[in-house]
């Protein structure tokens, strides 16, 4: 068993393995890798004959992002780049701070971001605004998650797998002071931690 774990619930035979912070699973690793699967799909068919650039948004979307590019059925290229809208707190900073750029040229490339949450949206409309001066041909949205809340810009994902209510979560990537990211579910984690 990991490190943390307990066997909290075991029903009709079925045993559930769950992190000791976590109030409850939101989404299992079967759903996560069956909306992965499809969304890679979508993107599959949307880029046939073109040749996009994944670009990762650290460190949360690294879980979702290697999933993800192993569901899409084309001659991708992958690079990182890394924002951060949060500290250590569990709620938004409201400042944005982009500490590596992508290595790889962006003119004239398709590019699909990938997060592992649009919350407000601040850092997406950010790191957009930013990467629009490097001349790329196009930038798509694509997140795990899109949390309930409102947002700072009219700028929807174009790519999505989950909507979520207005609740922190972890895991699949997701953390809470760099904790949980590798968890392999999507969970809710208790109040008592980050209060
Ligand atoms: P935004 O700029 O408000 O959209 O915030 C996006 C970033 O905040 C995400 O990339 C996450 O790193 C972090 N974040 C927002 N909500 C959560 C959450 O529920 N769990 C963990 N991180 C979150
Ligand atoms: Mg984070």
């Amino acid at each position: 068993m990991k490190y943390g774990h307990s066997v909290f619930r075991a029903q009709k035979g079925m045993i559930i393995i769950m992190n000791n912070d976590i109030e409850r699973i939101l989404i299992d690793g079967s759903a996560l890798s069956s909306a992965v699967k499809a969304l890679g799909e979508k993107i599959t068919s949307d880029y046939r004959g073109k040749r996009p650039l994944l670009i990762g948004v650290l460190k949360g979307s690294v879980v979702f992002m290697t999933d993800l590019m192993r569901a899409i059925d084309l001659d991708c290229e992958i690079d990182f780049m890394t924002a951060r809208s949060y500290g250590n707190e569990a709620v938004s900073s409201g400042r944005v701070e982009i500490t590596k750029y992508p290595d790889t040229a962006l003119a004239g490339r398709d590019l699909i971001l990938i997060e592992d949450i649009y919350d407000t949206g601040r850092t997406l409309s950010y790191v957009c605004e930013m990467l629009w001066e490097k001349a790329p041909a196009s930038i798509k949205i694509c997140t795990l998650l899109d949390k309930k809340v409102p947002k700072v810009s009219d700028r929807a994902a174009d790519y999505k797998c989950f909507d979520i209510e207005n609740e922190f979560v972890v895991g699949y990537g997701l953390d809470y002071a760099q904790r949980y990211r590798a968890l392999p579910y999507i969970g809710i984690l208790k109040k008592e931690i980050y209060q």
